[in-house]
């Protein structure tokens, strides 16, 4: 039985404030060692973590306490299949749409993307259409394997902005995923099952919920190569003495 924490005491008194300059605490390990996790171990994750990572989620800030969320946990491999299928023909579908007037070299896709990016600025953004491109060309998992997919639904009538309310509870349980030697990767492409007919029904999602995003989870196998590169963007400063300056 997981235990829950049904108030939360600010255990702020306990917690020493760092000198400049010291080592990182364990939160913070977790927050710059977390990486997107794209190969799993076949092992299934068992439910006590499963609820663990769920209960990190439970536990975020959201407007006025809104908790604008719900969770699907998918651990049935056959369903993962099917919603792979489902949003590697969607991929397939999109591209080829996209490129239905093209001839090679005449530049038809990007004038047809560049025209649906007037509407549609995001979806039509160049870094997600590579994407689908992979995944329509099964160069891309789309859960890259992983065992257990929680699905997470945003609750339309919540106040302010719950798509932020959503992505805190997200990063809450990937954090804590990572923090117990999970591996993790958010998974934006299921918005096309929240396009389906089909796959709402299955999933059993109705009004006033929808899909916000998804979470890969499962045991890393190796580690992810690379280093992702972050940028480092100036910060407006405006310190105590009303002095004015970029930081980096
Ligand atoms: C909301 C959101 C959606 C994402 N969707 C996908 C996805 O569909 N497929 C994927 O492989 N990675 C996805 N990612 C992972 C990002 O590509 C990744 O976080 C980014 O490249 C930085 O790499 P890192 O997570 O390893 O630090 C998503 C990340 C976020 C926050």
């Amino acid at each position: 039985m997981l235990m829950k924490f049904e108030t939360a005491s600010s255990g702020h008194s306990e917690i020493a404030v760092p000198e400049s300059g010291a080592p990182f605490n364990p939160v913070e390990d977790v927050i710059y060692r977390r990486r997107s996790v794209r190969l799993y171990k076949k092992k299934q994750v068992p439910e006590y973590l499963v609820r663990r990572v769920i209960e990190a989620g439970r536990f975020a800030p959201s407007t006025g306490n809104s908790q604008p969320w719900k969770f699907i946990v998918i651990q049935d491999q056959k369903m993962i299949k099917d919603m792979t299928d489902h949003i590697v023909k969607s991929c397939q579908s999109l591209v080829k749409m996209t490129d239905y007037f093209s001839k090679p070299g005449t530049g038809w896709r990007e004038r047809i993307v560049n025209f649906a990016r007037l509407f549609w600025q995001n979806e039509f953004h160049p870094n997600p259409l590579g994407a689908f491109t992979q995944i329509a060309e099964g160069k891309l998992g789309v859960w890259h394997g992983a065992p257990t997919v929680i699905i997470i639904l945003i609750d339309q009538r919540a106040p302010s902005k719950p798509l932020i309310d959503v992505g805190v509870a997200g990063q809450n349980m990937v954090l804590s995923a990572h923090s117990m030697g999970l591996g993790t990767c958010w998974v934006g492409f299921v918005e096309f099952l929240s396009r389906s007919y089909k796959w709402r029904k299955r999933l059993n999602i109705k009004s006033p919920y929808r899909i916000a995003n998804s979470i890969a989870i499962g045991y890393p196998k190796g580690t992810p190569d690379g280093y992702v590169k972050r940028e480092t963007k100036a910060i407006d400063w405006y310190d105590e003495n009303g002095q004015f300056s970029i930081k980096y």
